[in-house]
């Protein structure tokens, strides 16, 4: 697979702060992969997405050391239009994005902006509200509707410029249960149905883990860690240290190996969790039967 994002000793201080945001960061990732970004606050992570979406240092004012690659091609050197075809990028208010009156204009703006074809725009729009169920929404006004409805009109007039790379700079964090579930089970659907790259920045660990398929720890300015579910939350312990709370069900599993009663790899779904629970249980009770 091809790396399509490239990110080489970038170091990153926005102007009249201190220090630098970012340190030193050097990343790869492939076309097709979903990347979970997690991380205390102001450890960088909406910084580290900025720089790939090229809003720095294009848009932002501060010192750039390094470089940024997309497809091979240095992010200074991209125009607008084509940083708006390569990303696409949402942010946690739904409504910081809306610029229009009906979530039909609102998911036709950005491709206005870019000269596409009314015809396309038309089948683009409809396209991207099937893959976000907002069918029947098209002709409400944006600012009318739920707050999970809300955000998916912002994924969907993201969605309907078809960017190679989307970026979700924790979509659900401004949502009810609800919908946090339903913004999760779109991106379920993209990751499933679209050759897209997607990184998605996300304090919801658990759900996030399920998604990715590789997850990035960004503390202080610098990657902690960058590997598969699996490995990320192999030492819970060094996690803590580093400001991360793993998911209720990986601590489960922790305490499992502490105490000697599980020594396989590590799970990282409660379903998975669950499975090795029962299976020590089982074993106990072989065990308890075989000394009576
Ligand atoms: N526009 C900005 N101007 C100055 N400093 C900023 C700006 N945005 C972020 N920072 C600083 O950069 C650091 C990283 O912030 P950020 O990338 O927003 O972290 P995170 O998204 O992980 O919470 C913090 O110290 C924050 O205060
Ligand atoms: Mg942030």
């Amino acid at each position: 697979m091809e790396n399509i994002i490239e990110i080489n000793h970038l170091t990153w201080q926005y102007n009249d702060t201190d220090h630098p945001a970012l340190k030193d960061v050097s990343l790869k990732i492939q076309e097709g992969e979903f990347i979970g970004v997690c991380g205390p606050n102001e450890a960088g992570k909406t910084t580290l997405v900025s720089c790939i979406k090229g809003l720095i240092p294009h848009n932002l004012l501060g010192s750039y050391k390094g470089e940024v690659k997309l497809f091979g091609k240095d992010v200074k050197a991209l125009s607008a239009k084509e940083l708006a075809k390569y990303v696409g990028f949402v942010f946690a208010d739904p409504e910081a994005q809306f610029t229009s009156m009906s979530v039909e204009e609102e998911l036709a703006f950005g491709m206005e902006n870019i000269g596409i074809e009314r015809d396309e725009i038309d089948r683009k729009i409809q396209w991207a509200a099937d893959i976000t169920g907002l069918g029947n929404l098209l002709d409400k006004s944006p600012y009318d509707i739920s707050g999970g409805q809300k955000q998916r009109v912002a994924i969907a007039s993201v969605l309907a410029m078809q960017p190679k790379i989307m970026i979700l700079d924790e979509p659900t964090s401004m949502l009810d249960p609800f919908g946090k579930d339903s913004v999760f089970n779109i991106c379920a659907r993209m990751k499933a149905e679209l050759n897209m790259t997607i990184i998605m920045v996300e304090h919801t660990l658990d759900r996030l883990a399920r998604l990715s398929d590789r997850l990035i720890l960004v503390g202080e300015g610098k990657i902690r860690r960058f590997s598969e579910p699996k490995q990320f939350f192999e030492d819970v312990d060094e996690l803590a240290e580093l400001g991360l709370n793993p998911p209720s069900s990986i601590l489960f599993l922790d305490k499992l190996k502490k105490a000697g009663l599980y020594h396989g790899e590590m799970k990282t779904t409660v379903e998975e969790v669950i499975q090795v629970a029962q299976s020590v249980c089982e074993k106990q009770r072989v065990i308890r039967e075989a000394r009576s």
